[in-house]
């Protein structure tokens, strides 16, 4: 009833202070004295958010941080990081989103840090395992939830010798979303969230709504993009400069793919780009609209202005240019087995009105059933058909794979060049190939990274003997 403070409907999100100097990530701080290793500790636990102004936002955080802190590795290294668990009443794991690690380090819904709980993660990082990955809870029937509180954070894994010029920089820009009620809280998801995925009213970019970074003409600059938000499509634009992309999810792709305007980045996908702002003036970075099934009505996912450059007039020193080659990617070879995994949504009636379904093969997650088989150490085709109405970006834990091709309507596309990926958009009525080889043993969890999605069963388990 009115009046008892609980029925009033939140009015109008409030607003959020916008054109700060863009922030650096602050770092997890590595306690371990020799070279070659990375110790340090993480706690998850509620905090209070500031983002409009004075207005207190609880959130979940990761050291008092959201976005979490920077973690930021080098391959070869040997990791251990002491995660504690402070959430009241909620159990939560560290699911290390691609990174090779050993099974039973992944984070797995079936491995829960119970609250109060701690656990220590320890894996080494293989060669070759360079890359944009993050850091998110994995915790069963609760994971959209956690991350879109605030639980989220980058981990970048350095290569022992980088091509990129380091007169770029390295720049990472982590997309979050968020949806504020007018008394600051962050709001449940309601039953569009659940259908399409969560997407708020503000796009963050490091944790700040419209940063700004200055930089002097004639600047290269290399970014590392990561779509952490729930169900954002994020389709990436810096007005009319050139962007050349250098690596994907898994690091660097063999050569730099110049002249591009557009970047997509589908929830969880990430990529490295190196972007020249040769002009002086303010160049915007956008998202755009992006049709990705949208079901009912109020789309709120288009077009957004998410970040300014302002690029001055004193000229910056002339950068070296970028190498021809970036390294080489290990040929997976011909497959020996071939999977197929379909993407299908079903409607029904039930008591509590319209519920949706969405299936892997016609089946919801169970974390007791085996869904696939695999051998460690053996080339395989995956077949992702995506028979439903929405997009649903596919990921594979415990690996990265080869995009091979793409088909729609009977028509085939290769894939332009070789990359390391472990998400991946499967458009409505798409069918993407994949070359997969999982090398350690254990249970793998495979779902669609719309967390909503993943919350309502679209996962399954393979198991790698
Ligand atoms: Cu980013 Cu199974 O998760
Ligand atoms: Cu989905």
């Amino acid at each position: 009833s009115p009046g008892d403070g609980k029925t009033a409907v939140p009015a109008a999100s409030p607003v959020l202070p916008e054109g700060a100097p863009l922030r650096d990530l602050p770092r997890l701080a590595n306690r371990a004295s020799g070279p070659g290793r990375f110790e340090a500790d993480l706690t998850a636990k509620p905090a209070i958010a500031r983002f409009a102004g004075g207005v207190e936002t609880p959130i979940l955080a990761y050291d008092d941080e959201t976005p979490g802190p920077l973690i930021e590795v080098t391959e070869g290294d040997k990791v251990t990081i002491r995660f504690a668990n402070h959430i009241p009443g909620e159990e939560t794991t560290i699911h290390w989103h691609g990174m090779p690690v050993p099974a039973e380090q992944d984070g797995n819904p079936m491995d829960p840090v119970a609250s109060g709980a701690d656990r220590l993660y320890a894996f080494e990082l293989p060669e070759g395992s360079a890359g944009s990955c993050w850091y998110h809870p994995h915790p069963h029937g609760r994971t959209a939830e956690q991350v879109y509180r605030g639980l989220a954070g980058a981990l970048i894994v350095k290569p022992r010798q980088d091509p990129i010029p380091a007169a770029y920089g390295d720049t990472p820009l982590f997309f979050t979303d968020l949806r504020l009620a007018s008394d600051g809280s962050i709001p449940p998801n309601t039953m569009a969230d659940l259908m399409n995925g969560r997407v708020g009213d503000h796009v963050l970019v490091n944790g700040q709504k419209k940063p700004v970074l200055t930089l002097p003409a004639g600047s290269r600059r290399r970014f590392r993009l990561f779509n952490a938000s729930n169900g954002r499509f994020l389709r990436l634009t810096f007005g009319t400069a050139p962007i050349t992309l250098i690596g994907s999810d898994g690091g660097l792709l063999e050569a730099p793919v110049p002249g591009l305007r557009v970047i997509d980045l589908a929830p969880a996908e990430r990529a490295e780009v190196v972007v020249a702002f040769d002009q002086p003036g303010q160049v915007v970075l956008r998202t755009e609209d992006v049709d990705h099934g949208w079901m009912g009505p109020g789309r709120p996912d288009t077009a957004a202005d998410l970040m300014t450059i302002d690029v001055t007039a004193d000229r910056a020193e002339t950068a070296p240019a970028l190498p021809a080659k970036l390294r080489r990617i290990a040929d997976l070879g011909p497959p020996v087995a071939t999977r197929r995994l379909e993407f299908t949504e079903t409607m029904s009636m039930g008591e509590g009105g319209m519920k949706m379904g969405f299936l892997i093969n016609g089946a919801s997650f169970d974390m007791n059933r085996v869904d696939v088989v695999a051998k460690a150490g053996q080339t395989e085709l995956w077949e992702i058909a995506n028979l439903a109405d929405m997009d649903h970006p596919f990921h594979l834990h415990g690996t990265q794979f080869q995009p091979v091709e793409t088909e729609r309507d009977g028509r085939v596309s290769k894939a332009p060049y070789r990359a390391w990926k472990d998400t991946i958009n499967v458009a409505r009525g798409e069918t993407v190939r994949l070359l997969v080889r999982q090398e350690q043993p254990g249970l793998r969890m495979y779902h669609c990274h719309i967390l909503e999605h993943e919350q309502l069963g679209m996962m399954g388990v393979v198991e790698v003997r």
